[in-house]
């Protein structure tokens, strides 16, 4: 008998993928789940579920701080957003699969198995890594089967598979972020209901008080917090903690998936949003004029890139590389204030800021305003020659 690896969240689908697998493509299953930063609850629920349904192998796999240092830090230093979107789940997805790669070619697997359905980007994101670092074969059960939600819980409840009652959104969490689809958020012009939200609390109820907080940057990304340094697992649970307690960092949009479907997205990415804030004010003060104009495309590329699940194209790794020699002077402090769902950036300094103070104060006379007179009158001279050709009346 053949056996598969199944990337296991304890989720419908992927309950659902452990009993097909068994029975319709007559296989040995063996679940792994990737710990990214999601709840505690969601880490040991899966081992707990895959004992319900039978006696399976199952894997935890810690990749927290590898996530954080080698995939969240990256898209710190490209400012990767997509479409609004500080794509916590694109990122997560090939290192999730890099893992269960790991551990297929450890437990001498032929096949890996994951519970996409056939309308979403995970199954792009997925395959993509699964096939590259392997040669095992991919099984999408929920897809090839062409199963629909309802028709799952079906075979769910034929088969004594246990329901997550409680469970209305799809959710997807990990450290940089928490996405919830579904249900009543399919339906575009309905405001998502305050129990959607779990790191993220409502304008109303965050703290009266505002707080300012000082985040130390150092080559690109976060070091400190209001002095104290830490490490990166721990520097962004702090901003997920701190920016989610006053509302930051809600987002609600209509999103551009890979096959096309557009598809509400609502997100919680609070760190997100207050280190990718902090991060770009510091370089508006240390990068030139034309490495920021670059920096925004060399950010959409990326971006697309991530999203795409094209995280193992040459390409983004080319652009790790310009990315790390652009932000070596991307180093200092930045005071951000946060209040009420609102986030400003107050102060910033930097060892390497080309913002000249001296130079740039209405009391400086040592740069002569006298010779910017010729430069200024010939200024803007293609459209003068055009006006007056032109523009006669
Ligand atoms: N739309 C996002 C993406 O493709 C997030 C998907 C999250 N999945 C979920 N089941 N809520 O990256």
């Amino acid at each position: 008998m053949d056996k598969v690896i199944l990337a296991f969240s304890g989720g419908l689908d992927t309950s659902v993928c452990i009993k097909l697998l068994e029975e319709k493509y007559n296989m040995e299953v063996v679940t792994a789940c990737v710990d990214v930063g999601q709840a505690q609850e969601e880490i040991e629920r899966p081992a707990s579920v895959a004992n319900g349904i039978g006696n399976y192998k199952h894997y935890t796999i810690d990749a927290k701080e590898e996530f954080a240092q080698d995939f969240i830090f990256r898209a710190i230093k490209a400012n990767a957003l997509y479409e609004g979107y500080p794509l916590s789940t694109a990122l997560a997805r090939p290192l999730i699969a890099m893992k269960i790669v790991e551990m297929a070619k450890k437990e001498g697997a032929q096949a890996i198995a994951h519970g996409c359905t056939g309308k979403g980007n995970d199954q792009f994101r997925f395959e993509a890594i699964i096939r590259s670092l392997s040669d095992c074969k991919v099984i999408a059960p929920i897809r090839e089967l062409n199963l629909t939600r309802s028709e799952e819980i079906d075979y769910a409840q034929s088969c004594g598979i246990p329901l997550p009652s409680d469970k209305i959104y799809s959710i997807d969490e990990n450290l940089w972020g928490r996405a919830i689809e579904g249900d009543i958020l399919e339906d575009p012009m309905i405001e998502p209901p305050e129990k959607a939200f779990n790191w993220t609390k409502s304008s109303a109820d965050a703290p009266d008080e505002s707080q300012i907080l000082e985040i130390e940057f150092a080559l690109g990304v976060p070091i400190s917090i209001d002095g104290k340094k830490m490490g990166p697992l721990e520097i962004i649970k702090k901003c997920n903690q701190i920016a989610g307690m006053h509302g930051v960092g809600r987002v609600d949009v209509i999103e551009d998936r890979i096959i096309g479907l557009k598809s509400r997205e609502i997100y919680e990415t609070p760190g997100a949003f207050l280190i990718l804030t902090a991060h770009k004010s510091l370089e508006q003060m240390t990068l030139t004029r034309s490495e920021l104009k670059f920096a925004e495309t060399i950010s959409e590329t990326y971006s697309e890139l991530v999203y795409n699940g094209m995280w193992h194209d040459p390409l983004r790794e080319d652009l790790d590389q310009i990315i790390d020699h652009m932000q070596r002077r991307v180093s200092g402090i930045v005071r951000v204030k946060l209040h009420k769902s609102g986030m400003r950036i107050i102060g910033r300094k930097s060892p390497y800021s080309l913002y000249k103070q001296d130079v740039v104060s209405f009391e400086d006379k040592a740069m002569d305003q006298r010779e910017m007179i010729g430069m200024v009158k010939h200024y803007a001279l293609q459209a003068g020659f055009y006006n007056k050709m032109c523009k006669k009346d």
